[in-house]
């Protein structure tokens, strides 16, 4: 092999610094204080190992990128990846884990709530029982959740855990956790199978993995938040929802589609609520219904403008034009749904699946409608 042809190069003979064994991704939004004190407990904790960090900055308005870069131009070991016109901690993740090369992989939260002295007792477990994937995890014995979430999250965070149990099988004590190590040739592995939408990048993993992962919990303490605040707040527990009504259907319907038809349920209820109050005040039933419509129509454009589509969230002037774009996608949406269920409904006794098939067609139309026009990429 070795006395190989002209043109040929032996890894032996690649020049340069030794290269990471130790990637650790840091995906960041508005951590310009933390990144400095993070880098320096990295390279305190990370001693005798060959690491490298790739932080994964989504062109924080604070200035991240910069104050990380201008590490980097010292300290080859730090890596920066600004993206631009992108919103999310999974795509991030995966985003960073792609750029690197080293063998081991580790994810973690730039903001100093993460234990960095677990990552040499991380990478020990990797090594030294075929182990492809540590998670520090806040629940298991020893780890706690610490002071760190609010106790509205906690709570959020362990009916998340059930239901993940539940739905999927995944068996982790901690599927939440943003804070785990995996072996390189497991994450590239499951990559394209990874949803870049939302911020459970731990579970997406675990159940796209469909149960080939040998997996190790440990545990540590999840610390107070110092600089800067939580991006995620309580409606990104949603978005874990969909994520996992998305892996339990095998990902037939896509997350966003999932979150879409949500918002919608919830526009039904609107509905009725707003016409029976319409209807109290005398107004004559046509006209209430219509103006039940319009108070439906704009509470799910706001609730997808929130959450649907929170990476294309429209603000000031584009959100005005964004509803009005809104009402008319929904307004031929529902003309596609009295259509097919008319044509359906050739037979009375099926009203329900005329009156089903319509709704599911609306949807449809209403979905790929306004993600074409309403928040098209821009
Ligand atoms: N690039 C990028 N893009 N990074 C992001 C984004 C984003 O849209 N949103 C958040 N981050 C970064 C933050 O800067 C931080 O480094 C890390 O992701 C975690 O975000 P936080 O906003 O600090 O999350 P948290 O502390 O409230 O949530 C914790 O608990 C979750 C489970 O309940 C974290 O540990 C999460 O990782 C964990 O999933
Ligand atoms: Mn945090």
């Amino acid at each position: 092999m070795a006395d190989g042809n002209a043109g040929e190069v032996g890894a032996e003979a690649l020049k340069g610094p030794k290269a990471a064994e130790l990637s650790v991704i840091l995906p960041s939004f508005n951590e310009a204080a933390n990144i400095p004190i993070l880098i320096g407990l990295l390279d305190e904790a990370l001693a005798g190992i060959a690491w490298e960090a790739i932080v994964v900055d989504d062109n924080s308005p604070d200035g991240t990128t910069e104050v990380a870069r201008e590490i980097a131009r010292t300290d080859a070991r730090v890596r920066v990846i600004r993206r631009i016109g992108r919103r999310g901690l999974s795509g991030a993740c995966i985003e960073g884990i792609l750029a690197s090369s080293a063998p081991f992989v580790a994810v973690m939260d730039a903001d100093l709530q993460h234990d960095e002295t677990m990552l040499p007792k991380m990478l020990a477990a990797l090594k030294a029982d075929e182990t492809d994937l540590v998670v520090a995890s806040r629940k298991v014995d020893g780890g706690t959740i610490g002071e760190g979430l609010s106790s509205f999250r906690a709570w959020g965070s362990n009916l998340a855990n059930g239901l993940a149990q539940k739905l999927l099988n995944v068996t982790l004590k901690d599927p939440m956790s943003g804070f785990f190590m995996i072996r390189r040739d497991k994450a590239e592995a499951l990559a394209p199978k990874l949803s870049p939408q939302g911020f459970k990048i731990l579970l997406d993993l675990v159940s796209s993995a469909g149960g080939t992962l040998k997996i190790k919990e440990l545990p540590f303490t999840f610390r107070e938040r110092q600089h800067g605040e939580s991006k995620l707040d309580t409606l990104v527990t949603l978005d874990y929802f969909g994520l996992l009504l998305a892996k339990y259907f095998g990902n037939i319907v896509s997350v966003r589609f999932l979150m879409f038809g949500l918002v919608g349920a919830s526009g039904l209820f609107v509905h009725l609520a707003a016409l029976r109050v319409f209807l109290l005040s005398d107004m004559e039933f046509n006209l209430a219904q219509t103006a039940a419509s319009f108070v439906a129509m704009t509470s799910n454009f706001f609730l997808n403008n929130q959450l649907t589509y929170r990476d294309r969230r429209l603000n000031g002037m584009r959100a005005l034009v964004g509803l009005l774009t809104f009402y008319a996608v929904c307004s031929v949406g529902v003309l596609a749904n009295v259509g097919v269920a008319n044509l359906i409904y050739a037979d009375p006794s099926y009203w329900w699946f005329a009156g089903t098939a319509g709704a599911i067609m609306g949807a449809v139309w209403n979905y790929a409608a306004s993600s074409a026009l309403t928040w098209r990429k821009s």
